[in-house]
């Protein structure tokens, strides 16, 4: 087991690697200068081992990988009634940043696109907290996922705040429906913050195998969340965690995911297995092309479509 599982990520990745199509994200100078050729595979199973190929402890920024852990958070934190009153779990069908808010109640359609994110960041912590605590809840809470204790890139954050305009609006309008209750510009920079958060594929794999261990990291033994939470969180990365791709993946790949538009990809198989992959080309969707033909291949080789 040993060499038998790097050996198979290492020649998993040199099959996707002569793949360059895409490219990195180009919305921050930051993101653009990431070095494109960079990959990276991680296995870490629910009884805490960890096995990986390629780029697995270089850092980069977990992006809208934090979405389903910042949406734990708001639920271990304020309960599951007052979250589902503000934020909804229907695929919403469109690109991560459009607005996508219900009709009538101005509900962001679920946690995965950035209005329902943003919606999130706001409930994780308690109410009374102010703007520097609650990030501060959301980085240890993605610490406590991780299994170390994780940093925030201020270059990139400071970059993408200028840059945040699409976000500033849909915080105005949830504002304006009554979903986001605090200074909408103050909830957009935490949700930043959150997202600026650096991570490696090593960490990214823990986090999807605490989630795959059913709350509890493998490694530190802490109950991060409970069973309940995790159940909903999973359900909601199997239908939106893809995006607009999200049918696609659950017809091919079918586990629960999560992708960032850094170039990192987590997937999660309950009672088995948390897997992370590094690449930084995006597909038009802001999902890893490499990374998902790596999940394709893995999905494919040990039969793990849970469907
Ligand atoms: O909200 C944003 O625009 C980014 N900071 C995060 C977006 C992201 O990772 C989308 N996923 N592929």
């Amino acid at each position: 087991m040993r060499s038998v599982i790097p050996d198979y990520l290492a020649e998993a990745l040199g099959e996707v690697e002569s793949d360059t199509s895409g490219e990195p994200a180009d919305y921050i100078p930051e993101l653009a200068a990431a070095d494109p050729e960079r990959l990276g595979a991680v296995f870490a199973t629910v009884d805490g081992e960890v096995y990986g190929a390629g780029d697995i402890d270089t850092e980069f920024t977990i992006q809208s990988i934090s979405k389903p852990f910042a949406y734990a958070l708001a639920l271990a934190d304020r309960g599951f009634g007052p979250v589902l009153a503000r934020v909804g779990v229907e695929p919403s069908g469109e690109a991560f940043n459009q607005i996508s808010l219900e009709s009538d109640t101005g509900r962001p359609f679920n946690p995965m696109i950035n209005a329902g994110a943003i919606t999130a960041h706001s409930l994780a912590g308690q109410e009374d907290m102010n703007p520097a605590e609650r990030v501060e809840r959301v980085v240890r809470g993605l610490s406590a996922f991780a299994g170390r204790g994780l940093r925030v890139d201020e270059a990139v954050c400071v970059s993408e705040m200028e840059h945040a305009h699409r976000n500033l609006a849909i915080a105005y309008m949830l504002r304006g429906y009554g979903i986001l209750t605090g200074d909408p510009r103050a909830v957009v920079e935490g949700y930043i913050r959150q997202c600026s958060v650096l991570v490696t594929a090593r960490d990214l794999a823990m986090m999807a195998a605490t989630l795959a261990n059913r709350g509890v990291n493998p490694l530190s033994g802490e109950r991060v969340i409970r069973e309940p939470v995790v159940r909903q969180v999973l359900s909601v990365m199997s239908t939106c965690g893809m995006y607009d791709a999200a049918g696609d993946w659950a017809t091919q790949v079918g586990i629960p995911a999560k992708s960032g538009v850094a170039g990192g990809l987590i997937g999660a198989l309950p009672g088995q297995i948390g897997i992370a992959t590094f690449s930084p080309r995006l597909d038009s969707h802001g999902n890893s092309v490499r990374g998902v033909s790596l999940f394709g291949r893995f999905s494919s080789d040990m039969g793990l479509h849970v469907m």
